[in-house]
Formats: C-alpha cells, sequence, structure tokens
C-alpha cells in the first residue's frame, strides 16, 4: 500500500478550523447531530468487545430497512470508508483492473490507487448532466476485471443512475463475473424517490452506506456493508477483524438507539433539506456566475462558473474564505479543474445557506478580469 493524503482531507473544514467558517457550504452530509439532543443513554454500557459482525440488534434494524435482506448480510463497519477500504484491499492487488467513476468520493479512487490497481476511470461530463455513458463501462470490462466501481446517489453531483443503468451494470458484472460496487451512503436521505437498494437485486452487488450524511452521525464511526454473497462477506469480515476486530461499542450503542427511532428526526433532516434546496433552485437561475446540473439526491451540487466569464479562481477562493468566511468544495478536491465547486446544501442553517450564496455571487464578481 501507498498512502497518500488527499487535498479533500488535508483542507477538510475540521482541519481548516469549524471556528474559522461563518457559512459551511463544503458539507456532502446534512447538519450533524447533537448528542443530548438525542435521548441516548450509555450509562449501563459494558465496554468490551463486542460482536465481530457488529451487535445482531443493529443488524436486524439495518436489514429491516431493505426487503430480503436480513441481519447475516450485514456487516457493520467503522463508517462508510472503512468499509471500502475493506472491500477494495479484499478484492484487488496491484494490477488488477478496476472501473471506477470520476469525479467520485476520493476514497473510492485513492484505495484502488494505493493498492498499485490499474484503475480505469469513466468520466461524468457536465455535458452529459453528469450521468454515465454505460455503454463505456460495457467497453472496458472483461474477464480480468475485478470491480466495478459507481455512487450513487452520487458526490459531488448530487445525481442519481437510472434503474435501467443499474441493471445494465449489475448485467456486466454478472457476465464477466465481476462485482459492483456501489457506494449509497446518501441514499437515505432522499429514499422515497429511490430505486432499491442494489445489494437486493443481485449477489454481484456490494452496497455501502452509513450514519455519516443522511443522519448526521460522522462522530460516531459506524457504517456497513450489504451484500447477499456469504463467502464473500467472510473476507470482508476478515479484513475487519484484522484492522480492527470489532467496532467501538460505544458507537455501535449509540447508532442503534438512534436507528430504533430515527423516523422523526429524519423527518426533521428531510424538511429543513428540503427548505435549502428551495433557496438553492430559487437563486441558482437568478444568481449571473454559476451554471449547473440540478440535481436529484444527496445534499450536494456541482455547479461550475459560466466558460464566457474570465475568473481568477485562486482569487474567489481566497476571497470566498478569508473575506467571507464562506467555505464550499474547490474542483480540485475532485479531481476537477476549480472552475468547478461542490455547494453542500443541508448542512448550514438556512440563515448561513443564503448567506453563503450571496458570498459566492460577489466574491466571483470581484475576482473577475
Ligand atoms: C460517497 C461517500 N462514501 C463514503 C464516505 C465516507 O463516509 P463515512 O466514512 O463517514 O461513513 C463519504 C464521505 O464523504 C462519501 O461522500
Amino acid at each position: 500500500m501507498k498512502y497518500t493524503r488527499m487535498p479533500i482531507e488535508k483542507e477538510s473544514p475540521e482541519e481548516f478550523g469549524y471556528g474559522n467558517i461563518a457559512c459551511n457550504l463544503s458539507e456532502s452530509s446534512v447538519t450533524d447531530a447533537v448528542l443530548q439532543d438525542l435521548n441516548i443513554s450509555l450509562q449501563d454500557l459494558t465496554l468490551l468487545y463486542c460482536e465481530h459482525r457488529g451487535d445482531r440488534r443493529l443488524r436486524e434494524v439495518i436489514a429491516a430497512q431493505y426487503p430480503g435482506i436480513d441481519a447475516d448480510d450485514v456487516l457493520v463497519t467503522p463508517g462508510a470508508a472503512a468499509a471500502l477500504f475493506m472491500i477494495h484491499t479484499s478484492l484487488l492487488e496491484s494490477g488488477d483492473h478496476v472501473i471506477v467513476e470520476h469525479p467520485n468520493y476520493g476514497t473510492n479512487l485513492e484505495t484502488p490507487r494505493a493498492i498499485g490497481a490499474n484503475v480505469d476511470l469513466v468520466r461524468l461530463t457536465f455535458e452529459n448532466r453528469f450521468q454515465p455513458d454505460i455503454s463505456e463501462f460495457q467497453r472496458k470490462t472483461t474477464r480480468d476485471t475485478k470491480l466495478i466501481s459507481i455512487t450513487n446517489p452520487h458526490n459531488p453531483t448530487g445525481t442519481l443512475k437510472t434503474q435501467a443503468d443499474l441493471q445494465t451494470l449489475i448485467d456486466l458484472a454478472t457476465a464477466h463475473e465481476t462485482y459492483l460496487l456501489v457506494d449509497e451512503t446518501y441514499r437515505d436521505i432522499t429514499e422515497p424517490k429511490h430505486h432499491p437498494l442494489a445489494a437486493t437485486l443481485s449477489d454481484r452487488v456490494i452496497s455501502v452506506s452509513s450514519v455519516s450524511k443522511a443522519y448526521g452521525l460522522p462522530g460516531i464511526r459506524i457504517g456497513w456493508i450489504i451484500c447477499k454473497n456469504a463467502a464473500l462477506m467472510e473476507t470482508f469480515l476478515a479484513a475487519k477483524e484484522q484492522i480492527f476486530i470489532t467496532n467501538s461499542v460505544v458507537d455501535e450503542s449509540i447508532a442503534l438507539q438512534y436507528l430504533e427511532k430515527k423516523d422523526p428526526y429524519l423527518a426533521a433532516i428531510r424538511a429543513h433539506t428540503a427548505a435549502n434546496f428551495a433557496i438553492l433552485k430559487d437563486w441558482m437561475p437568478r444568481q449571473s456566475v454559476l451554471e449547473w446540473v440540478e440535481p436529484q439526491a444527496a445534499v450536494v451540487c456541482f455547479p461550475r462558473f459560466k466558460a464566457e466569464l474570465n475568473i481568477d479562481t485562486a482569487l474567489f477562493y481566497r476571497l470566498l474564505v478569508e473575506e467571507y468566511k464562506t467555505f464550499v468544495g474547490p474542483g480540485h478536491w475532485f479531481e476537477m479543474g476549480d472552475n468547478y465547486m461542490r455547494i453542500g446544501y443541508s448542512w448550514p442553517t438556512t440563515e448561513a445557506f443564503r448567506e453563503g450564496l450571496a458570498a459566492i455571487e460577489t466574491a466571483a464578481k470581484r475576482a473577475m478580469g
């Protein structure tokens, strides 16, 4: 393994200091929850190693959300990031062929690279409304392909694959006896308009998610792998045991208590997300510097500066942070040009969100050549 720190982590708000940011539009999650608002009881918890697959009741609660999934199809992990690491290191060796869409959440690209895999990119473009050209996956996949990897809903663009495209990718993985990894970390925020959890559709699919993005609980490191292939799950469990042995029993207990009564929390989260999204949709056609592909899910969008404008992007980001205390995710966090930026619309309060949007337009105008 050859590890390199990613710009998205080096320059993240938690590294920069939350106290230095007034309008944080860089987050890809809903607002972080505060423990005392959640009515969680931890006093009688014994601080032991817990079940290696994750507490059975927790796995049952996770599984119950998805038809055809039971507790044995669920492996609880320290966040989706660890799940992705375990999957990549289990399935890939140096030189192995893996197909990954780009741009993407950094780890989905960086861990295969750290392994030394042959990372074959399928690029999503603004012009194609950030939808993949599925025929490109078809052309690239061979019997030697060890993994096909997508993120759905997508980060950083907030787009959703069509059900037909997802099924084509599953058929492709099946025909070539490979696996389809679907990072579904944003799924629960917008579930009602969504297609089924990908892992319910085939035992060639590995679904990954967590409590970080949809529930605002990234500070407990709880995620999960769902997969109906028992042999594969046994390998992922071996990886987990070698790295972590178990999850933190404290984290698991908080996650279980939260998920058992999540509906009112989720209703409030979805209401806040919808309110901020309405502000974004209203603002976008009225401002003069950005163009966008309207997101369909998740809590992010990935607009870019209009091509005809001559904007000094380095100056723009400097002004935005230093003078307006506003943070967005610059394109280079996603190996794209800094004319793109990720805007997260659910994390900030409505007031901070409005202020941050106004700052983007003002800073861009000031950075125009
Ligand atoms: C698509 C995606 N997957 C996984 C993760 C990792 O999330 P966590 O480890 O907090 O569950 C992130 C975090 O940004 C993400 O955007």
